[in-house]
């Protein structure tokens, strides 16, 4: 009979699939975790995201920026030519692996060269100029992990290509600053010039004279920077550097002629705008395709709660400190501790005029900014909870088998207008009140035996405890009134 031996090929199936799983050995059946410095993004942090990824696109669109994404994967090539290969990023801390065809990939440690690539190759040149480019993702460097320093991390960066224009400069970063002021993440913008290639030279020497009679004072990757990367010299962070550092010669005294009056029209642009900036000299930058402007900007917060601080993730201990030898996790506590103390940036960018002709292409003056996403939202959270800016959501509640069809029904009805959530597959009308409570809701929708007989519904206030009976057709026309209500009050 075939319905006899359909049915126990199926049998036979299930009990193959039901058989109890071999005892794995113990090390294989532990967790796994992310990779060291790599984090998972989770719900309670989704409003934080959301706030952040939306304003950056709102903000890039009515700028007039294009939207542009390139390969998380790049030829290895192309950031060492791009970012240059004495910098840190380049020298220590990129994931690269030779593929199958023999090619050397790297995961993009940033994205500015590859889309001074991507101008290159889809013959950008040719539109009107300049191309304004905006994009927004993930980028990995090997860094060591501390608070808001993470081995995967986002971005949200413009570019403008094809103009050397001081007003392009002041254009994007008064673009960064109105996402801070929008977000109310309160600032401080450093400005700094560190010249053309030209006033650069002289500059370098000058340096040399003054770092090379305290050489051995210096930190041990200043003093490989004192024959390779002098300018990073300017921004090391080792307390013995930093105490050096007085009366180093400042880029700003070594500008031509060009490169000075290029930098006071920014100034004076920003402020026509009226954004406030610091002076920094130290300002230097960590990669090599900077001219002229350079800039970042610090949160102007005392000192985040450190209940709120990011939590490093442990996994991967074993493997990562064979390879980071030199890092103990006690030094790993300390400048955890120390990043609580001095701020990081929370964006940075700067003009790179040699980038485009660097990678192959014609000369290109051009300008743009990143700004670190994980950062942000860690700022976010630090500012605003997650309760207060939370978008006001309904809950649906249903009490039997007739009342669940309908409260399927009404979810779906009602979605156009509000946030809905539920709980459709709880019985227990207790039980999904608990959850209504655990997810913040501002209302929630109750619906009972009697309701679907006598067709009506109950609203439920779920901050005053209130409830009010409504005829079920006038529920759309009830809840919107209710949540147009609630978003005045808010505002
Ligand atoms: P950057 O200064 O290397 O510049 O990075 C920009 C921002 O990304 C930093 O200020 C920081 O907020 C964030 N960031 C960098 N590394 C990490 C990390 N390991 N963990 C968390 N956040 C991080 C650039 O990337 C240039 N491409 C910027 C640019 C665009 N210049 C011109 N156009």
């Amino acid at each position: 009979m075939p319905s006899k031996i359909k049915k126990s090929a199926v049998q036979t199936r299930l009990q193959t699939q039901t058989r109890p799983p071999a005892q794995l050995p113990k090390a294989q059946s532990e967790p796994l975790q992310t990779p060291r410095g790599m984090r998972d993004i989770l719900p309670q942090e989704e409003i934080f995201w959301k706030i952040a990824t939306s304003r950056a696109a709102e903000l890039s669109s009515a700028f007039g920026y294009g939207y542009i994404e390139t390969p998380i994967l790049e030829h290895k090539s192309l950031f060492v030519r791009g970012v240059g290969d004495v910098t840190d990023i380049v020298q220590k801390e990129m994931y690269c692996f030779k593929d199958q065809g023999g090619d050397e990939l790297c995961l993009r440690p940033e994205g500015t060269a590859a889309v001074a690539r991507a101008y290159i190759n889809h013959g950008m040149l040719n539109l009107p100029q300049p191309v304004k480019l905006w994009y927004l993702g993930p980028f990995f460097r090997r860094e060591r992990p501390q608070a808001g320093r993470y081995r995967e991390f986002h971005q949200w960066s413009v570019e403008v290509l094809g103009d050397e224009h001081p007003i392009l400069d002041a254009e994007v970063i008064s673009l960064a600053m109105a996402f801070f002021r929008d977000l109310e993440i309160p600032v401080t913008l450093e400005m700094n010039s560190i010249g053309c290639l030209e006033c650069r030279a002289g500059f370098k020497e000058e340096l040399a004279k003054f770092y090379t009679p305290k050489r051995e004072l210096l930190c041990d990757s200043c003093k490989v920077r004192l024959g390779s990367n002098r300018m990073r010299l300017l921004d090391c962070k080792e307390p013995q550097c930093e105490m050096l550092r007085e009366g180093a010669p400042q880029t700003t005294d070594h500008l031509c002629d060009k490169c000075r009056d290029h930098f006071i029209r920014v100034l004076e642009y920003l402020d026509e705008v009226s954004i406030p900036y610091n002076l920094n000299t130290q300002i230097v930058r960590g990669l090599d395709y900077y001219n002229r402007t350079v800039f970042e900007i610090f949160p102007k917060i005392e000192k985040p709660e450190a209940a709120n601080l990011p939590k490093i993730p442990e996994s991967n201990e074993t493997e990562n400190s064979l390879s980071d030898s030199a890092v103990s996790s006690g030094e790993e506590k300390a400048s955890d501790e120390k990043a609580l103390g001095q701020q990081s940036a929370l964006g940075g960018g700067g003009r790179y005029d040699g980038l485009v002709a660097q990678l192959g292409g014609r000369d290109t003056a051009a300008v743009g900014f990143s700004i670190g996403l994980e950062r942000v939202v860690n700022v976010l959270k630090t500012l605003k909870p997650a309760s207060s800016i939370a978008v006001p959501r309904l809950f649906v509640a249903q009490l039997g088998e007739a009342a669940r069809r309908k409260a399927l029904l009404l979810w779906h009805t009602l979605r156009k207008d509000v946030p809905v959530v539920a709980a459709l597959s709880k019985d227990g009308l207790k039980a999904q009140l608990e959850i209504a409570n655990r997810l913040n809701v501002r209302f929630a929708i109750i619906i009972g035996q009697k309701e679907v007989l006598d067709g009506t519904a109950i609203i439920r206030d779920m901050e005053a405890g209130i409830q009010e009976v409504v005829d079920y057709n006038r529920l759309p026309v009830e809840i919107k009134k209710k949540f147009a209500e609630e978003k005045k009050a808010i505002s």
